[in-house]
């Protein structure tokens, strides 16, 4: 599949088609996502609380985010990959913001990347955009300040906050955001920002009526532990699928099943000396 275009986003808004993101932070589940046909991957940093076991995404520097996008890239060539700038790196002056987002697009291999927060990165996102990055804008909940906003809840729930975040929508939009990600809002709000933005707009806790949806990828296939928000389906049970795999192994190995011949070097003649065998 040919990697995304921004013009065929807007095609897919135009025409209603309903596409999804999902997140990876490495190169065997890039690899998966990719070859599912998933058109665009999000290296979140959610990559703090999901891989790191960090309590938050607050942790994540710039340096991690390149090292794990370059590594999505490298199991990923094919897909569009957007990088989330992490916690300080758009907040502390402009020019720096632009010089992390050139970082990981130029380190990193991302195609775009991604800045948190309201109207308030609307100026940050524009010059961004005018130093040639295409830039995704998230609203919402935004996990980054989560303690800011007095914890991981839903926003936009008085009609002042909804108003707000559909003010935010479109100074993002002014600005040269070429996408949003709009998280734990009420569906009918979603809808309404959804209808008043000609950008795509993709939810997460965010109700069916927005373009695409994004979810993080170990939540999806039930690698997140007891972790499960409300807006999150479960399409797998990973973490029983690998335990039952890891108990096979260690019964296995206590039986002297394995390894069997097939899995040893029995040949002593130098045949059959590859370590895997040609496809
Ligand atoms: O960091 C992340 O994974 C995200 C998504 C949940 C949208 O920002």
């Amino acid at each position: 599949m040919a990697r995304l275009r921004l013009d065929q986003l807007r095609n897919w808004k135009f025409k209603g088609h309903r596409w999804v993101c999902l997140t990876a932070y490495d190169a065997p589940t890039a690899r998966i996502l990719e070859s599912s046909g998933v058109p665009m991957i999000l290296v979140g940093d959610s990559l703090g609380n999901v891989v790191l076991g960090h309590e938050s995404t607050v942790p994540v520097t710039i340096e991690d985010m390149i090292h794990h996008c370059s590594a999505v890239r490298r199991g990923a060539p094919e897909t569009f990959v957007v990088a989330d700038m992490p916690f300080l790196a758009a907040q502390v002056n402009d020019d720096e913001a632009i010089r992390n987002a050139g970082l990981l697009i130029q380190e990193g291999s991302a195609d775009a990347v991604k800045v948190e927060g309201g109207g308030v990165r609307a100026e940050t996102i524009r010059r961004i955009v005018e130093a040639g990055i295409p830039t995704m804008g998230h609203l919402g909940l935004t996990p980054q300040n989560a303690t800011q906003l007095g914890g991981y809840r839903v926003q936009g729930n008085t009609p002042e906050s909804a108003k707000r975040i559909i003010q935010d929508a479109l100074a993002l939009e002014k600005a040269g955001a070429f996408a949003l990600v709009l998280e734990c809002v009420p569906a009918a709000l979603a809808a309404q920002v959804c209808s008043q933005v000609g950008i795509p707009v993709i939810g997460i806790g965010a109700g069916r009526e927005v373009d695409a949806q994004v979810l993080v990828f170990h939540d999806l296939v039930g690698l997140s532990g007891d972790f499960k928000p409300r807006f999150v389906r479960r399409y797998a049970q990973g973490e029983e699928v690998f335990r039952s795999a890891v108990s096979s192994f260690i019964e296995d190995v206590s039986s002297g099943g394995f390894p069997g011949d097939s899995e040893s070097f029995i040949e002593r003649d130098g045949e059959n000396a590859e370590m895997a065998p040609e496809a």
